[in-house]
């Protein structure tokens, strides 16, 4: 019997995830096959009680469901409910489990790109549900100070005392500095436009934006001349292989998926 797993969200139709893991199962013949659920908030427990009904396999959770799907699942593994979101659903003979993956993603993507966290200033913009996964995951890289700003400044301010971080005004931010700067807010998603000023990117050696839609966003495009850039496709991917060996116990071929994530993203003109 084939098995169905799939992306919650609200939209969802950009999503890539389909790709990564429809790719993964054809490489490694697995007979399975994962697709797009669009569920209107409203609808949300519903659809919960129909991946059990149904039998879906397992579930990649996004926007704007990541912390409150958490009250609906049975089992929620300790680092995501550290982190206080979960971007991954595990149906385990009908057990809901929780897990979040985000946080293994950014730093892979780090990693990969050959940039080391360890005593380095960190300056995060954005305070919503992707944020906290980017902090728990800078946290423990070893950065030595991590300033959180957001234009809601009380979001900003409970997420620092949630993680031991630095809160800071959004009036703030054109005066910001450090090591890295890591974008994990929704704007620049599917248009040109940039939370952080370009003369503010010049204070900054690397650059990272979670927003993959287009894949060099105008944020990466200001901050490449200033420095190392890292985009959003690279954190998805690795999240998704997480994902995958979550649900199936089984390594997908990396290398082999990335190549051709790039290449359809780039087919598309993104
Ligand atoms: P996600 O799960 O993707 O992080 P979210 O929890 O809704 O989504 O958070 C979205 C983030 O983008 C928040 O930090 C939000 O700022 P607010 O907390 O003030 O809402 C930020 N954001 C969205 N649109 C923005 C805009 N136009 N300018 C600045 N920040 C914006």
């Amino acid at each position: 019997m084939t098995e169905v797993y799939g992306i919650i969200g609200y939209p969802v139709s950009h999503s890539l995830s389909p790709f990564i893991h429809n790719l993964g199962f054809k490489e490694l013949g697995i007979n399975a096959v994962y697709g797009c659920f669009e569920v209107k908030p409203e609808m949300l427990p519903a659809a919960i009680e129909g991946v059990k009904a149904l039998g879906i396999k397992g579930l990649s959770v996004t926007v704007p469901y990541k912390e409150k799907i958490m009250e609906f699942l049975d089992e929620i593994d300790e680092t995501a409910q550290k982190i206080g979101a979960v971007n991954t659903i595990l149906n385990e003979k009908g057990k809901l489990i929780g897990f979040n993956t985000d946080w293994i993603g950014i730093l892979k993507a780090f990693e990969v790109s050959g940039v080391d966290l360890k005593e380095k200033k960190v300056v995060i913009v954005g305070a919503g549900g992707a944020s906290k996964a980017v902090v728990f995951a800078v946290k423990k890289a070893g950065a030595k100070e991590i300033e959180v700003y957001n234009r809601t400044f009380e979001k900003a301010v409970k997420l620092a005392d949630e993680f031991g971080v630095i809160p800071k005004k959004w009036e703030e931010l054109k005066n910001a500095c450090g090591d890295v700067i890591i974008q994990t807010t929704s704007v620049g998603m599917n248009s040109w436009e940039s939370p952080v000023e370009e003369q503010t990117l010049a204070n900054f050696k690397i650059a990272m934006d979670i927003v993959y839609t287009p894949l060099k966003t105008k944020f990466l495009s200001m901050a490449e001349k200033y420095g190392k850039i890292i985009d959003g496709l690279k954190m998805l991917l690795y999240q998704g292989i997480e994902q995958f060996k979550i649900w199936t116990k089984k390594t997908p071929p990396i290398d082999f998926i990335e190549k051709n994530l790039y290449q359809n993203i780039l087919k598309k003109g993104r």
